[in-house]
């Protein structure tokens, strides 16, 4: 008897990231990136952090030519689509809205369905993206994952794509902000992280000394750190008006290392309490290549296999929205038209 060839239909996923100042929007196709679009705003610069209407403002501005660039470089149709994955929340009301309703409606007009996604968990299952013609290593469950942003600062245990459990994380600021305040201090634009990194390259990490909050459990406290920091800035241009001039690289390089040393500390006891040695790190702030640096030195001293993203997955981008959206597709894991942002979406 012949034998009939079942074809599977291919999955074709749109992913749409709007929480923030970063309009994106990805294709995946059963899994494999296809392209990956982002327009990021320039104008909040000026004002030294994101300006929440500005920031929906643009989003309105550049959502369509961003969808309409990502698909073509994917050469796909609109109709070709299986599914619209979307971030829900966390992040600016504002800004989620214009991401929201655009794939709404998308979803409404195609007939297809909408996947909501937790940004936070998007950043972590970046580490699953797959692109063409790559080999890709990815961690192997369960794994912990430093996600380090400008709005979060957590300690994840992932026991697969579904299932993730907050371990730890920050009682105030997030690690994001206190790189992006205290570049504020140092009169450097917005996002200050990515600059700090650069001049710390050039600076000695051991001139001056921060303070390393001491909480109970391993959660993290940042605000005191940024607060000291800038008492050390007011104490020293007091008495030196050029300090900061004269000695930038070594202040960049000795708040940084301050600050990943404290990350690391965290992140060391949780994988010893758990005893999980499959460590990754996520979000804006795992662009920062002295933590990249010393997460590898600390990983060989530990026996870890550790897992850090390429740098265009790091920092918000829509392939990670498409990567968890295809995951939850497979699931039938849809949600209605009715859904509204979340600006506070847990884990
Ligand atoms: O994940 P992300 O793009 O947006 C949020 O979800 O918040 O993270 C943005 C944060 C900003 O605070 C930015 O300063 C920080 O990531 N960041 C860095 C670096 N690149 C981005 N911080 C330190 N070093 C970097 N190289
Ligand atoms: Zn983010």
């Amino acid at each position: 008897m012949e034998q009939k060839q079942v074809q599977l239909k291919d999955i074709y996923i749109l992913g749409i990231e709007s929480s923030c100042d970063d309009t994106s929007c990805a294709v995946i196709k059963n899994g494999l990136l296809f392209s990956n679009i982002t327009a990021s705003q320039k104008i909040h610069e000026q004002y030294g952090g994101v300006i929440p209407e500005l920031a929906s403002r643009d989003h309105e501005k550049n959502i369509i030519p961003v969808v309409d660039a990502a698909l073509k470089q994917a050469n796909i149709q609109l109709v070709q689509l299986s599914g619209i994955a979307v971030t829900r929340g966390p992040g600016l009301s504002g800004s989620l809205l214009v991401g929201l309703s655009f794939a709404k409606s998308l979803s409404l007009a195609l007939n297809i369905p909408l996947i909501e996604v937790n940004h936070m968990q998007g950043h972590i299952l970046a580490h699953f993206i797959k692109e063409v013609n790559q080999e890709t290593t990815h961690p192997l469950f369960p794994f912990l994952c430093l996600t380090v942003s400008g709005g979060h600062t957590q300690i994840v245990k992932i026991s697969d794509y579904y299932t993730f459990e907050l371990l730890a994380e920050t009682e105030d600021d997030a690690v994001g902000e206190a790189f992006d305040k205290a570049a504020k201090l140092l009169g450097l634009p917005y996002p200050g992280g990515p600059l700090i990194d650069k001049y710390a390259k050039l600076g000695n990490p051991n001139k001056y000394k921060f303070p390393i909050p001491h909480l109970k459990n391993n959660n993290f406290s940042f605000s005191g750190i940024k607060t000291s920091f800038l008492y050390f800035i007011q104490e020293h241009v007091k008495i030196q008006s050029n300090f900061i001039e004269e000695n930038l690289n070594d202040i960049c390089a000795s708040y940084q290392s301050h600050l990943i040393k404290y990350l690391l500390k965290n992140l060391l006891a949780v994988s010893k309490e758990t005893a999980i040695k499959q460590i990754a790190i996520a979000g804006g702030v795992s662009a920062n290549s002295r933590l990249r640096d010393e997460l590898e030195l600390l990983g060989k001293r530990q026996g870890w296999e550790t897992y850090i993203p390429k740098f265009q997955y790091c920092t918000d981008n829509a392939a990670m929205i498409a990567i968890t959206g295809y995951y939850k597709f497979l699931r039938n894991d849809f949600c209605g038209l009715d859904i509204t942002p979340l600006a506070r979406y847990g884990l």
